[in-house]
This record gives structure tokens, C-alpha cells and sequence, in this order.
């Protein structure tokens, strides 16, 4: 049961032993870049957020940004990281939390790879839900041909299999300054939502 990370207990007990070989300590530079770009006061989710350094930069921007994790102790450590911004982090369910207003962006991080492959389906469809109609998903993906995880690899066709269904691909290319585990196996890529799938029926 503890090694199965669609769990909280599986990422809690990991925090509470401060074994996070994921953690990167800072944040990457592509967003500082991306944040350059995004329009001013865009509200923006950051799902397993883990200790929040990238919620604290972009609420510190001027973001309307909302860091979500299910482990009680990754929000204790981004609620401490984020000091005056911390009512920015909540204890949530990224598939069952109830988000408010949609969102222009979500930021990815070592959060699909995170969970068991079995769940990804549901990943592009509630993404899309959570997202305002031209809304973006931008963020690291992790390449792999790994069976064990987490980390749980995917490919470039895979992704689009599973993303292309609800996303258009607009920007991809390699990450620069990506923490050890991750080297070379991790790509900076933006995806736009479509008209198509369950929104463009629902308004038919
Ligand atoms: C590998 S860690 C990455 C944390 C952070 N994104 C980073 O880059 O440091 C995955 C995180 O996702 C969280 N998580 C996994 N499934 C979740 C879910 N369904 N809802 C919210 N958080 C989840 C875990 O608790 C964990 O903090």
C-alpha cells in the first residue's frame, strides 16, 4: 500500500523523511522565462506543488497563483516557504478539489510522472476542466522508458496520445538546468487547449 503514489501516505511518509530526490531547491529558469510571457495577474495552478518554490516566484510576480498537494506535509513545507504568501497553498485532490474560477495556466513538475500510469487518462480531461478555454498546461515532462517508478517515464508519442486529445502542442524543447535525476530526460513544453473533446459537445 505505501508504494502505490496515487496515495498521500506514499509522498507523506517521503517528506516526513526528508528523502525527496525531486526537490529541486529553486526555480527552474525556462519559467522565470515563461512568467516573462504570461499575461499580468494570470491565475495559475500549480497540482503537487511539493515544497512551492515556483508558487512562491509567481505569487511574488504578481500572479493569482494556487498551489495544491495532497500530502499534509508538502503543504507545510510550501506553506513555510511561501511565508506572506502562504494562504496561496491548499491541501487538495488535484481530481476532486472543487478549483473556483478556471484557470489561464497550470504548471507541471514531476506531477504526471508521479502518478501511476493507470491514472493518466483522467489527467488531460481534468486538466481540461480546470482551465479557461485558450488555457495553457506549461511545464517539464519527463522522457523514460522506465517501468518502476515513480519517476513513471513517457515518450514523445505517448504524450501526444494522451495529451493531443484535449491539448495542442505549441512549444517543446530540451530543459537547461534540470536536477540530477531528471538530466537529460526532461523537456520544457507548453500545451494549448483545443476546442475539442467534452467542451466543444457540451456546447453543440
Ligand atoms: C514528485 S513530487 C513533485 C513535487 C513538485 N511538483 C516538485 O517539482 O518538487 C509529486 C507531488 O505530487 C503530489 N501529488 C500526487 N498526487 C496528487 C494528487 N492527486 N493531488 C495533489 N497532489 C498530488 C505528491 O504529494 C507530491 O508532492
Amino acid at each position: 500500500m505505501a508504494q502505490d503514489s496515487s496515495r498521500p501516505d506514499f509522498w507523506e511518509t517521503r517528506y516526513r523523511d526528508h528523502v525527496t530526490p525531486w526537490d529541486a531547491g529553486r526555480v527552474p529558469a525556462r519559467l522565470v522565462q515563461y512568467a516573462g510571457e504570461m499575461k499580468p495577474g494570470a491565475r495559475v495552478l500549480i497540482p503537487g506543488c511539493g515544497s512551492g518554490y515556483e508558487a512562491r516566484f509567481l505569487a511574488a510576480a504578481g500572479f493569482d497563483v494556487l498551489a495544491i498537494d495532497f500530502s499534509p506535509a508538502a503543504v507545510e513545507a510550501a506553506q513555510r516557504n511561501l511565508g506572506c504568501f502562504a494562504d496561496r497553498v491548499q491541501l487538495a485532490d488535484f481530481f476532486t478539489f472543487d478549483a473556483g474560477a478556471p484557470f489561464d495556466v497550470m504548471f507541471e513538475r514531476a506531477f504526471l510522472c508521479a502518478l501511476p500510469r493507470r491514472m493518466w487518462p483522467d489527467y488531460p480531461e481534468r486538466t481540461a476542466e480546470l482551465l479557461t478555454p485558450d488555457g495553457m498546461i506549461a511545464g517539464f515532462w519527463f522522457f523514460d522508458d522506465n517501468v518502476k517508478g515513480p519517476p513513471f517515464g513517457t515518450s514523445i508519442e505517448e504524450l501526444h496520445a494522451l495529451l493531443g486529445t484535449r491539448f495542442e502542442r505549441i512549444s517543446d524543447e530540451p530543459a537547461a538546468d534540470s536536477i540530477p535525476i531528471f538530466v537529460a530526460k526532461e523537456r520544457w513544453q507548453v500545451w494549448k487547449k483545443t476546442g475539442l473533446g467534452l467542451d466543444a459537445a457540451s456546447a453543440a
